[in-house]
């Protein structure tokens, strides 16, 4: 039996094809470091790195220079490095209540930060408006999720960027859903700083990603790791200027080759392109699902404010056993339960059951959507 995968908002595939043979180049035939050594092939190995933060600075519309586009293990370590890097005890960090827990586990473990939660209607969306009132004397810092990974509900950034500023508060987005399947405008958003894995819609492969910092915002984050840089070697402490506050020890040059390969291609497709591809796929998608009984969708169907992400609830079959007859009988991979996300999943009244997750990527076709509709028809008794 064929597969057809539909799992791309935990992370994307196949990847486009110069991807694995950037990959393999590097290892075949470059292999060195950067920022350490001078010889031809490190150079290649520094050329291809800053390629990269100029290609993610300019996907992102971001001002700022490409040193301040950090390259890190991924989103959740991006999220950490500005939870742990700019809290600190006695302050107030607002969020959504549709966050995934790479937001939430780092926030909350912190000792004596406070949090609240900006209300989201049934559908995801955040209530700009109730953001103004949950300001408070000791607010350091907004943080959301642009994309749910849930639901697909993309929030408003512009507007809460704009609250955020009036009130001069830094404004931070995780963009881990968003990043490469929806228009990202660092400057109009009035971010602080945006974390974004390079594995989902960059199209890169896992183990790396990136962090965007505004520069007076990067002056007031403290580097978690400090280690060395190979720059400024004659001193043991971190170096005051970027990237290299932000890098130490030998960063994943594997992956930054394919990164920077998948980059280039989500360039010259543009994402407005990836986009359209993906919202035609989803608006399919969910007019099929519209005549489907025993299912309720979760989440949004207006295309404009969302991505490819269409969750499911299965109202006379288990989650998980449709999830597992949606593999063994038609060959349809999904996720299914709470996707790290429980709080997203009380606001869209589907917690503890969780949801069936159906994700489309730039692979996708019509007959896949049509092949994974006539699966939900069969299981729904139609
Ligand atoms: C909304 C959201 N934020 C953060 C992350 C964490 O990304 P990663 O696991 O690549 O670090 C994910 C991953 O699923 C996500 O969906």
């Amino acid at each position: 039996m064929n597969t057809i995968y539909l799992d791309n908002a935990a992370t994307s595939f196949p990847k486009p094809a110069g991807v694995s043979d950037s990959m393999k180049r590097y290892m075949d035939c470059i292999g060195a470091t950067i920022n350490r050594s001078v010889y031809g092939s490190a150079q290649d190995a520094g050329l291809v790195t800053l390629q990269l933060r100029q290609r993610l600075g300019r996907l992102f519309s971001f001002s700022g220079p490409p040193t301040h586009v950090i390259l890190t293990p991924g989103a959740t370590a991006g999220l950490n490095m500005i939870l742990a890097g700019f809290l600190r005890p006695g302050d107030h960090c607002i969020v959504s209540s549709m966050e995934h827990n790479a937001v939430m586990r780092p926030l909350l473990r912190m000792e004596g930060v406070e949090v609240d939660r900006i209300p989201c209607d049934s559908e995801g969306l955040v209530q700009v408006d109730a953001l103004p009132g949950l300001f408070r004397k000791n607010t350091r810092l907004v943080i959301l999720a642009h994309g749910s990974n849930v639901c697909g509900t993309v929030q408003d950034a512009q507007a809460i960027g704009d609250i955020c500023a009036r009130h001069g508060i830094p404004f931070a987005l995780d963009a881990a859903q968003t990043a490469g399947h929806f228009p990202i405008d660092f400057q109009r958003f009035g971010l602080s700083a945006m974390a974004v894995p390079g594995h989902k819609g960059l199209l890169g492969p896992s183990g790396i990603g990136a962090l965007v910092l505004r520069e007076d915002f990067a002056g007031l984050l403290t580097p978690l790791l400090a280690g060395g840089t190979g720059s400024a070697s004659d001193s043991e402490y971190l170096p005051p200027y970027l990237p290299d506050r932000f890098e130490s020890g030998t960063p994943n040059v594997p992956g930054i080759y394919g990164f920077e390969a998948a980059v280039r291609f989500v360039e010259e497709q543009g994402v407005d392109a990836l986009r359209a591809h993906e919202m035609e796929l989803c608006s399919r998608f969910l007019d099929g699902l519209a005549d489907l009984p025993g299912l309720r969708l979760c989440g949004t169907r207006d295309l404009r404010r969302r991505v490819g992400v269409i969750s499911v609830d299965f109202l006379h079959l288990d989650n998980a056993e449709a999830a597992f007859r949606l593999e063994t009988e038609f060959g349809i991979l999904t996720r299914c339960g709470l996707h790290c996300a429980p709080s997203a999943h009380k606001t869209l009244g589907s917690f503890p059951q969780g949801t069936v997750r159906f994700s489309l990527g730039f692979h996708n076709s019509k007959e896949d959507v049509d092949a994974a509709l006539a699966a939900l028809r069969a299981l729904s008794g139609v």
